[in-house]
């Protein structure tokens, strides 16, 4: 397990397209993914609220996300191929994730 890094300030918004529901969610500043996915009626898995259980871990399909999770390695940080929704967020202003 990596140690957390420390939240960005003032996190931007994003949009989230949800590629099997077929549905694009707004995610504000201050509100996780996980947050907002479940706020249009996703069902997500989720086991803790501060990115250290892997539980919520999402298949990125495009997009680049910015992790603030304790569960991948550097390895898998770089390769962006999966994200923890519940803390992290993305360094494009969207993403496209396995939803
Ligand atoms: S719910 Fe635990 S890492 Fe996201």
């Amino acid at each position: 397990m990596t140690a957390l890094p420390e939240p960005a300030a003032g996190a931007c918004p994003l949009r989230v397209h949800c590629a099997a529901a077929g549905i694009s969610v707004p995610v504000p500043a201050g509100t996780s993914v996980l947050d907002a996915v479940r706020a249009v009626g996703l069902e997500v898995p989720a086991a803790c609220p501060d990115g250290r259980c892997g539980v919520c871990e999402t298949r990125v399909l495009e997009g680049t996300p910015e992790h603030r999770d304790g569960v991948l390695d550097a390895e898998e940080r770089a390769f962006g191929e999966t994200m923890m929704i519940c803390v992290s967020r993305a360094t494009t202003p969207w993403l496209v994730l396995d939803l």
